[in-house]
């Protein structure tokens, strides 16, 4: 195939999802079957990068994007991972043939439109059909369980608000939220434009005031109950305000980096499969990623009450899921119907993330 076809599918698939839009990889053409995807991950400086995993989902969501891509060109995908033992900088070598039975995958036309909503959705219950679709989208290997009714999105708006709590009192989350957001943005290349972020124009002017020092952060916080209106804004509301909250929950516990990509395939197919149905997702990992770090027994801050916290909401969320302490969960989300977002994070140009 040409280079110019394998360049319009890395065009598209740098739509894929990643955590805080970081877009942790790099692409090289190596020749005319063959692209490798070199993996990186943020696990050193974003406190939610739980071990690398949420950059290894990321790194499955892309790859199930080429190959949605490929499709409709003809093409079928085939990759295999080397990570040589360390899953820190994994290369993903994805072969691309021609086959003349392959047929479009109708998720194609959602990869550019797919994209996260943070504010308050519809709570029109999900039809019949869009629930079918959602709960089949994961694939073998995962159950998607859906919270739809009221008193369910209470229990979960609920859990929501103590997870934000710790999000927004806990001093090594700071350093992260303050780098993630580009101020007084509507679109972002690299980081999430403050339109995106979910409050309104009076809160943000205050946030990235009051952002400027973790000093500033922790008086507000103490004394100005800091937290209060942007858990309302970004947490409570839009928790309340959906259809449905979606946990992906994969059958058997991902322990190798390829179970973690497997996941990221399952999300990015229930994220456009959520698109292709006419609903809007936002993925809340914030309660997911901190029950990791309590359930395996690992201090993520210097405030250890911090961690208590992240205990007890565990068990508040496996009370919700109906599950126990070993079940694990990979996915966590809102679906819900609402207008096209007016702000969202874009991606960094295909040459800049072309492998030097
Ligand atoms: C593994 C993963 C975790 C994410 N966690 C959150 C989250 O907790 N809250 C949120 O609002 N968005 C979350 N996102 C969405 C990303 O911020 C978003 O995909 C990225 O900024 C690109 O924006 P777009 O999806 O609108 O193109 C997550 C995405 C991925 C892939």
């Amino acid at each position: 195939m040409s280079r110019d076809t394998l360049t319009h599918i890395l065009d598209l698939a740098r739509w894929a999802p990643s955590g805080d839009n970081t877009q942790p990889w790099r692409f090289e053409i190596v020749d005319d079957h063959l692209i490798r995807v070199h993996g990186t991950d943020t696990r050193d400086h974003i406190l939610y990068d739980y071990d690398g995993h949420p950059s290894h989902i990321a790194h499955g969501a892309l790859l199930e994007t080429i190959r949605i891509a490929a499709s409709g060109f003809g093409l079928t995908t085939n990759w295999t991972i080397s990570s040589e033992g360390d899953d820190r900088n994994p290369t993903y070598d994805v072969s691309l043939a021609h086959s003349p039975t392959i047929v479009q995958d109708p998720l194609l036309p959602c990869i550019e439109i797919r994209t996260v909503q943070r504010r308050p959705m519809k709570t029109k219950p999900l039809t019949d059909t869009q629930r079918r679709a959602l709960i089949n989208a994961a694939g073998d290997g995962f159950h998607v369980q859906l919270f739809e009714s009221w008193g369910d999105r209470m229990k979960v708006a609920s859990l929501l608000w103590g997870s934000a709590k710790v999000r927004l009192t806990c001093p090594e989350a700071y350093p992260v939220h303050k780098e993630i957001i580009e101020w007084r943005a509507r679109y972002s290349k690299d980081r999430i434009p403050e339109q995106a972020i979910g409050v309104d124009p009076a809160t943000a002017r205050l946030m990235e005031w009051v952002m400027q020092s973790w000093e500033r952060v922790a008086f507000f916080n103490r004394y100005l109950l800091g937290t209060v209106a942007p858990r309302i804004e970004l947490d409570l509301l839009p928790a309340l305000c959906c259809a449905a909250h979606l946990l992906v929950r994969p059958q058997r516990a991902p322990e190798v980096l390829a179970d973690w990509v497997h996941l990221g395939i399952a999300v990015q197919r229930v994220w456009l499969t959520a698109t292709h149905h006419g609903l809007h997702l936002q993925p809340q990992m914030t309660p997911l990623i901190f029950r990791w770090y309590a359930r395996a027994g690992r201090q993520f801050s210097s405030e250890p009450a911090l961690f208590e916290q992240a205990l007890k909401l565990s068990g508040d969320f496996e009370k919700i899921a109906n599950a126990t302490a070993k079940d694990d969960f990979g996915f966590f989300a809102r679906v819900g119907i609402s207008p096209v977002p007016q702000s969202r994070s874009i991606r960094q140009d295909l040459a800049a993330l072309m492998k030097r």
